[in-house]
């Protein structure tokens, strides 16, 4: 005979102890690789809590991660260009750890654990260099500020934050073997939640803050002022498009400094890497600018050999957004939960003479990094033919590009949760 209490006592550990750890080790890796639309009821299911139904629709459909996996158009393979540009910061992030970061502190208050967050990690390698010099940091810091401690470090656990649909067995596959911190993947939005409260003690993000939820609606409005005829991109466009554009990154940021102030512990810090621009500087006069106006002439020119139909270019809107130190300055008050520790523009590639010397490589990033938000709006054939077309463009018009401003166009800022 079965005891009923023991019965009971077990089915209840069964619910409380198996079921979580079968949902967290056995369900939700399956979500990764999988096709957009799977992903996109996954993604509805996971965080039906926190999202409208339309909101979800648009993030599945614009704000889709980089190519996967280790092939010759993977974001793991195409993304030095970002390692170099986000490397040009890294001594000031060393540097303000040091100055402006009490790790004893915060280290003794949460049993010697030091949690750190890279929101928008992608695939790898990049992330980890991040990592790995954030933690050498702090852990630096915890030594100069108990020299005599050498017996009891903290602890580090390191986040790294993508959306649901991101490639994250790659990721997790090429963990470096020698790292000197626990690892965990946090699928997700970072413009919702994605942590406990008070549960972070660093948070950075590197080339990821330039992507919208979505692109803003008006866009799609033929009877709007803001309705983006010919175009894939707030470059080159009249005023009402860029500021439904500078809307739509108005509200993102909002979101965003909302989450990471209640997910950050008093005293914690935030670093922001991404694509700036100098006040009231046009798009267009930014070499950037000119990929994107690019990318979409040679859209229009597809659609006019018949590949279908130009209202498509109409309704494609690259949810893409390069703010400006005031602008982010702005934010940053209304929230009141951040002070500013360090903020500026920097030029992201100082070595680089001249742009023309690396347009195929500059395209084979661009590709790995947004391949698939054109490839779900134009489908695989138009999206291969624009990327093949656009390198050969870009080099007919070298003496254009060579004009175009690439100076002060990385945004850069450390800021610190108020106490
Ligand atoms: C260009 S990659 C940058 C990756 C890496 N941080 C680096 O510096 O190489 C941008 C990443 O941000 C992710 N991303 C974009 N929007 C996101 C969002 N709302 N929430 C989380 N990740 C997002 C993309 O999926 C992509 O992996």
């Amino acid at each position: 005979m079965v005891d009923p209490n023991s019965l009971q006592l077990y089915m209840s550990r069964i619910i409380t102890q198996v079921l979580p750890h079968y949902v967290d080790f056995y369900i939700r890796p399956r979500l990764f690789h999988r096709s957009t639309d799977e992903i996109g009821e996954s993604l509805m299911d996971h965080q039906a809590h926190q999202i409208s139904g339309e909101d979800k629709l648009n993030m599945v459909i614009n704000a889709l991660p980089p190519n996967g996996g280790t092939g010759i158009y993977s974001y793991s393979k195409n993304s030095y260009f970002q390692k170099q540009s986000s490397s040009v910061e890294d001594g000031k992030v060393e540097e303000e750890i040091q100055k402006k970061m009490d790790v004893k502190r915060l280290a003794s208050a949460s049993n010697m654990i030091i949690r750190v967050a890279d929101l928008g990690c992608a695939t790898g390698p990049n992330t980890f260099s991040n990592a790995q010099n954030v933690v050498e940091a702090i852990r630096h810091k915890y030594q100069k500020q108990c020299p005599k401690d050498t017996s009891k470090f903290p602890e580090f656990h390191v986040l790294f934050n993508d959306l649901p649909s991101n490639d994250f067995n790659t990721l997790f596959t090429s963990l470096p073997q020698d790292r000197s911190y626990f690892a965990s993947g946090v699928p997700g939005s970072f413009y919702n939640r994605l942590f406990p409260q008070s549960y972070i003690h660093f948070a950075y993000s590197t080339y990821a803050l330039h992507f919208l939820s979505k692109s803003p609606e008006e866009l799609q409005d033929r009877a709007s002022p803001a309705w983006n005829k010919g175009r894939i991109h707030y470059t080159s466009a009249p005023k009402e498009v860029v500021d439904a554009y500078a809307m739509q990154f108005g509200k993102d940021t909002e979101k965003f400094l909302d989450a990471r102030a209640a997910e950050l512990v008093p005293g914690g810090i935030l670093v922001m890497v991404m694509q700036g621009v100098p006040h009231r500087m046009p798009y267009s006069h930014i070499t950037n600018g000119m990929l994107y106006d690019c990318m979409g002439s040679i859209l229009i020119d597809l659609s006019k050999e018949g590949l279908f139909d130009e209202s498509q270019v109409d309704s494609f809107n690259l949810p893409f957004y390069a703010p400006s130190l005031e602008e982010m300055t702005k934010l940053i008050e209304v929230n009141g939960r951040f002070s500013i520790e360090r903020m500026e523009l920097t030029n992201p590639a100082p070595w680089l003479k001249s742009p023309t010397q690396v347009v195929p490589e500059w395209v084979m990033h661009v590709r790995a990094a947004m391949e698939a938000i054109f490839t779900r709006h134009f489908g695989k054939e138009v999206t291969h033919e624009m990327f093949q077309r656009l390198t050969k463009q870009l080099l007919d018009k070298r003496d254009l590009l060579e004009t175009k401003y690439r100076d002060k166009t990385q945004f850069f800022a450390v800021l610190k949760r108020n106490e």
